[in-house]
């Protein structure tokens, strides 16, 4: 090994324990589990550490909404997010929670290090309180009419129909998310941690040249802005941490968050006995820390989490890298088209090596962005993974088999083999600076190389010549080294492959061990390692990943409320205010800017009312004409972007294409009430 053996800590963003993981998710998973794998490759001491993010309201209210304790919902999605990795071949070396003892104790002391350091102000400050429920209600719990274009419905931080950004007081008629209930200004007493007390130690953290660049200027443009006292407190009710010298207040999640990157390694340390957790935390430490990032949480790991680290007496990361959101197909991930893919859902239909190629080979240190385009990732796969690398092996390990008694030959014309091992520090170092991409093109140019080569040579015809064995022989095994150089160069991306291959030579395959000679090794036989990918499965798993729609033309959005089916109990008055009343539909027709939308003429007898409704994924618009269903006739008009819409319509179903409304013949008439 040219370089001294380094020691890496290195981490991915902790994942909320309350929802599954999804495709774009696992970009980041990916993206350090090849570099984790990388590092280990090159015999350096490195440790992949992850956890579930545990804490916090939405965590809290799903728990409720489930009917579970916030624990026991916890432990399950534990669970389910450790096989989803595994089955990812994400290979941590610890998998902890920040709801633990470890982070507990960690939480506290970094905490009471920066109060006794003077980093944490108390203030009073007013915010908006459910009276129902008897809770402060974080931003996106409260819903309004948005200030500026009067949008109905919107959370209170920003709009979702003009942007605008804006706090949850100045919403119009606000209204708390979780009970319905008109919320009210409370005083709380709140601590701070003094952010700006460490712009000094920031700035010259961000010079020191550790950052991706555009990371480095996002930080210019906040230190421009000016730093602000960060709020580190929540009231009760909260599912967290208790604040050590204050009862009832707890820590917000964003606080023990990152600290769960070392609660985790605490717990690895004390379940392995001989690595010392200060050797890679302590304010002098020579090891390396890395943390893999989405770019939505640059601000936490860049500001608050080195300054919480500095305040308290430990070292700061020695960088903090960055990548883009995954779109598919273009768009962003969409739970109508099917995109929105579950991690679960993909390996129901696909082999994950797939994604790890795809990912790797559209991966750069960039915080760009990157399209999972389903067809171009069909393609990709099925031409450089099948046709251009396992290809290699297929169409020349049988002959060795067959004619030279599974043995390979001392090749006599290294100068190919010579070729692709002088890359090998070029590829490193694409690894080591995460240009995945650029690591993936090179190894497939090499593979174009030998492909072309087996193809000139054709032994397939030579080993019909009785002369010509001996070149038959020399081109094969010729082959297999090439193949077996560029699977070693892609052990870190395809584990699974790599393992196979390791089988079928017999040995295991290691940087150190690329220019070994394989003169007269004994190989298996050859077994198919690799399938193509088939677009009937890739068609499956997208149809598989189209959620129920609600039939109404409510945004599908991500929050505590959204995705599971049994709402908070409404008192018997509530219910009775709704009018309920069948409407016959008498023009359906769809709406072009909007994939899910009907725009609905109804007549509930006597009166026609628009109605848009989102069910378009179960009907043609003509063959609603002339049906019946049941509308939420006294629902407030609401503006949408193609029109007025005036009530809401009910079908019943899972639905997808099963949606339904009422025929004719089952005798309701339109104004009919609805009991
Ligand atoms: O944004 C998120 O999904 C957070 N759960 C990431 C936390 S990373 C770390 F700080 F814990
Ligand atoms: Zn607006």
């Amino acid at each position: 090994m040219a370089n001294s053996q380094r020691k890496i800590l290195v981490t991915s963003a902790l994942p909320y324990a309350n929802g599954p993981i999804h495709l774009g998710h696992m970009l980041e998973y990916i993206q350090t589990d090849i570099w984790s794998r990388f590092q280990k490759m090159r015999g350096h001491e490195c440790h992949y550490i992850c956890a579930d993010d545990a804490h916090g309201t939405p965590i809290m209210l799903k728990a409720q909404q489930l009917g579970m304790a916030p624990e026991e919902m916890i432990a399950k999605v534990n669970v389910e997010h450790q096989q989803d990795f595994a089955d990812f071949k994400v290979a941590f070396d610890n998998y902890h929670s920040t709801h633990s003892d470890e982070n507990r104790a960690l939480a506290s002391e970094i905490y009471l290090k920066l109060r006794d350091g003077g980093y944490i102000k108390s203030k009073t400050i007013s915010q908006l309180f459910d009276p129902e429920k008897s809770m402060f209600l974080p931003d996106r719990f409260v819903k309004g009419t948005c200030p500026k274009c009067k949008s109905e419905d919107q959370y209170g931080d920003n709009c979702d129909s003009c942007g605008a950004t804006y706090s949850p007081t100045e919403l119009i008629n606000p209204r708390s998310a979780v009970s319905g209930a008109t919320p009210v200004m409370k005083d709380t007493e709140h601590f701070f941690f003094d952010l700006p007390a460490f712009e000094g130690m920031l700035k010259e953290w961000t010079r020191s040249g550790a950052l991706q660049s555009e990371m480095a200027n996002k930080l210019d443009e906040w230190f421009e802005q000016g730093l602000q006292q960060w709020d580190i407190t929540r009231d009760a009710p909260y599912f967290g941490f208790e604040i050590p010298d204050a009862p009832g207040k707890y820590f917000y999640v964003w606080l023990d968050a990152p600290i769960g990157y070392m609660g985790s390694f605490k717990n690895f340390c004390d379940k392995r006995g001989n690595i010392n957790f200060d050797e890679f935390w302590a304010k002098d430490s020579s090891a390396e820390v890395y943390h893999f990032i989405g770019k939505d949480i640059v601000y936490f790991h860049s500001l608050f989490w080195p300054a919480m680290l500095h305040g308290a007496g430990y070292r700061q990361p020695s960088s903090v890298y960055a990548h883009g959101y995954v779109t598919v197909n273009g768009a962003k991930m969409s739970k109508s088209k099917g995109t929105f893919i579950k991690a679960r859902t993909y390996l129901d239909h696909l082999d994950p090596e797939y994604l790890r190629y795809y990912y790797a080979a559209k991966l750069s240190a960039r915080i760009d962005d990157l399209d999972l385009n389903l067809e171009d990732f069909a393609q990709r796969v099925n031409s450089d993974l099948v046709g251009k690398l396992v290809n290699l092996a297929s169409r020349t390990a049988g002959f060795i088999t067959k004619r030279f008694d599974g043995k390979l030959a001392t090749v006599a014309d290294k100068s190919l083999i010579d070729s692709f091992l002088a890359k090998q520090d070029l590829i490193a170092e694409l690894f080591e600076t995460r240009e995945y991409g650029k690591a993936m093109r090179e190894i497939m140019a090499l593979a174009d190389i030998a492909n072309g080569f087996v193809a000139d040579a054709a032994p397939w015809q030579l080993v019909k010549q009785d002369d010509k064995q001996e070149e038959a022989h020399q081109v094969c095994s010729n082959a297999l080294n090439l193949f077996r150089i560029l699977v070693t160069y892609l052990k870190p991306v395809l584990p699974r492959l790599a393992k196979d291959v390791e089988a079928f030579f017999k040995m295991e395959l290691t940087w150190d061990g690329l220019s070994a000679d394989l003169s007269g090794h004994e190989i298996a036989e050859f077994k198919p390692m690799m399938q193509r990918v088939e677009l009937d499965k890739v068609a499956a798993m997208v149809e598989a990943s189209k959620e129920n729609l609600q039939a109404t033309a409510e945004p599908v959005k991500a929050g505590p409320l959204a995705d599971d089916p049994i709402s908070p109990t409404i008192s018997y008055e509530d219910f009775a205010k709704i009018d309920l009343r069948v409407a016959l539909i008498k023009k359906a027709e769809a709406v072009p800017e909007a994939d899910k939308l009907l725009k609905l003429q109804l007549d509930i007898g006597g009166e026609v009312r628009q109605v848009f409704a989102g069910i378009k994924s179960a009907y043609n618009p003509e063959d609603l004409e002339g049906k019946l269903t049941v509308m939420v006739a006294n629902l407030a008009p609401r503006k949408m972007r193609f029109g007025m819409s005036e009530g809401m319509v009910l079908a019943a179903g899972p639905g997808g294409k099963d949606l339904f409304v009422l025929e004719p013949h089952e005798g309701a008439k339109p104004g009919m009430r609805v009991k």
